[in-house]
């Protein structure tokens, strides 16, 4: 039997993707993640760039281009899609980011999906 959304803490709240539109995180199984906010939609991966395994920022919580619409790798510039991490611009074209599915409630709260 699944738990109920209602059962499992929330990772995160909306409300601090207001300032800064993205967010460091590390999961309760240990991975780190981050989280973004473009154009209101929710999405989560893990923090490890696919060209050399490193994490993306170089400042907390920061992983969107000046233009806040793509997802960047602070290493060598790599640019990521914020839906499904494709990376579009980069030493890792083509590659993707592993994403983490995740839900928003009424409430704001965001969950991890059951995958
Ligand atoms: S490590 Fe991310 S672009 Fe090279």
């Amino acid at each position: 039997m699944s738990a109920r959304i209602d059962d499992v803490p929330p990772i995160a709240h909306l409300a601090e993707l207001e300032a800064s539109a993205s967010l460091g995180l590390r999961l309760p199984d240990g991975r780190d993640a981050l989280l973004v906010r473009v154009h209101g939609r929710v999405s989560a991966f893990e923090n490890r760039c696919p060209h050399q395994g490193v994490p993306l920022e170089a400042e907390p919580d920061r992983f969107l281009e000046a233009g806040g619409e793509l997802i960047q790798c602070a290493m060598h510039g790599a640019l990521f899609l914020p839906e499904g991490g494709e990376c579009v611009f980069g030493p890792c074209q083509g590659e993707q980011l592993r994403e983490i599915p995740v839900s928003v409630d009424d409430s704001g709260r965001i969950h991890l999906a059951s995958e």
